[in-house]
């Protein structure tokens, strides 16, 4: 088996109660709290810029880079407003399982980062925007809040530092484009969900039109280790632009599925390997290097680089690093038409070419996925996705063509045969499914 894993963020989800502050004290947890408070905000920033941190939500901005945004001038009046700092944990894009494992395991590596990065950009309130579905979550996070502040790590002049926190759990109502991070400020504020306009972009009018950080947990969790361990130690893992440890969720059609902390840069070929291979007889068809928003790859891209560079050679995204395995049991049409069926429930309508466009794709997959697909249909569908990407208000309409073109690209024949021959003749579900009694065409 190959040895790469660098348990960091899951390097105690197997001890006993970990999410408790006495267990996340035994292991050094809010040490580098404490060194974060001996050192200037401006040098904190710095330090995570200097450390090569890139936002793990999907899109791998510089972590230090957006910190440095937030006007901090009291002369302006920008800099003159509240700041905020919201960390998103919307978690819903397909096949990501990383950060709500993170927050029930862990949820004190959470809110240490929260403590760090809210002195670093100088806010006085934090709020943690958990997914509505997952209650469990919302439970372990404010009882590890209120321990945190019984401790003194949250409140007024925390460990005597002059530093004030305020941390706010706030649990959504479930809805995918919540994720988008100006949705989720409007959502924050108790409006509808939906994009805003940019710009203004948060840093400078966010939450309540003041400025504001938006990170995803795990891009906040990795700081106090940073902090802790220093940068040289950060930028041994990883590869020259993508640094550091990550979280891959590994699902599908592979032996042990679940979640493997590994550099950047590490191949897929390693991971399945130390995920034990596909299961039994299985054979790689395709998989999602980031979830379903980002083009599918198959066995050809075993070997590339999963960091930003590596997979976006290969003409894909490392996005979330949600790695969903298919095996040559999988319809591509219907898992697509699956993915489909999502974003267009997931759609918010605020504009046409997603509102409508993914309705017209879950028709036409939807057709070719019976085996009653008409002629040019294939034209159709890549009209349609030319017609939504790169025209659409918000990364959820990209997202939805991604699967679609690139399954087109690799499995053109797989959408021919829907024109005379249903997928559940070609692929039957039950030889495909993880969950027998799931059956569905
Ligand atoms: C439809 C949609 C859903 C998203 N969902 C999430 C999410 O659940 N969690 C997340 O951190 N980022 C999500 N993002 C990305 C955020 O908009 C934002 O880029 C991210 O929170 C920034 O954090 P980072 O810089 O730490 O990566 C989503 C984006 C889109 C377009
Ligand atoms: S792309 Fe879709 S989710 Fe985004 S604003 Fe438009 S309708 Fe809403």
């Amino acid at each position: 088996m190959t040895d790469m894993l660098t348990p960091v963020l899951s390097a105690d989800w197997g001890t006993d109660r970990a999410w408790t502050l006495q267990a996340y004290r035994q292991t050094g947890g809010y040490s580098a709290l404490e060194t974060a408070f001996a050192m200037a905000p401006d040098d904190v920033i710095a330090m995570v810029k200097d450390s090569g941190l890139r936002g793990r939500g999907g899109a791998g901005f510089p972590t230090g880079m957006k910190w440095s945004f937030i006007p901090q001038d009291p002369e302006s009046e920008a800099g003159r407003k509240p700041k905020y700092l919201v960390v998103n944990a919307d978690e819903s894009e397909p096949g990501t399982c990383k950060d709500i494992p993170l927050m029930m395991a862990t949820p004190h590596t959470l809110i240490e980062g929260v403590i760090i990065a809210a002195h670093a950009i100088r806010a006085k309130t934090a709020f943690i925007y958990v997914r509505g579905e997952v209650l469990h979550v919302v439970r372990r996070l404010r009882a590890a809040a209120r321990e945190a502040a019984e401790a003194g790590y949250l409140g007024t002049n925390i460990l005597g530092s002059g530093v004030d926190l305020e941390l706010i759990i706030h649990a959504g109502a479930g809805a995918y484009i919540c994720g988008e991070e100006t949705a989720l400020l409007d959502s924050l504020e108790g409006r509808r969900g939906q994009p805003r306009l940019r710009p203004p972009f948060p840093a400078v009018e966010g939450l309540y039109a003041s400025p504001t950080v938006v990170n995803n947990v795990e891009s906040i969790a990795s700081v106090p280790a940073i902090i802790r361990n220093g940068i040289e130690w950060f930028g041994s893992m990883g590869t020259e632009k993508s640094k550091g440890f990550t979280l891959y969720s590994l699902s599908g059609h592979v032996k042990r599925p679940g979640q493997y902390e590994a550099p950047l840069g590490i191949t897929l070929r390693e991971l399945l390997d130390l995920g034990g291979g596909l299961r039994p007889g299985g054979e790689l068809k395709f998989w999602t290097p980031g979830g379903s928003s980002t083009p599918i790859l198959t066995a050809e891209h075993l070997d590339i680089p999963l960091d930003y560079e590596g997979v976006g050679g290969a003409g894909s995204m490392l996005g979330t690093k949600a790695l969903q395995i298919f095996d040559q049991s999988t319809s591509v049409v219907r898992c697509v038409l699956r993915w489909t069926e999502f974003y267009k429930h997931e759609s918010c309508g605020k504009c046409t070419p997603c509102r409508e466009g993914t309705y017209w794709l879950v028709q036409v997959l939807d057709r070719l996925n019976q085996g009653r697909g008409h002629a040019g249909d294939i034209e159709l569908l890549l009209d349609l996705c030319e017609n939504i990407l790169g025209r659409s208000f918000c990364a959820l309409g990209d997202g939805a063509t991604s699967p679609i073109t690139s399954a087109i690209q690799y499995f053109r024949a797989e959408f021919e045969a829907g024109m005379h021959t249903p997928s559940s003749e070609l692929f039957p579900p039950a030889a495909s499914t993880l969950f027998p009694q799931e059956v569905s065409v």
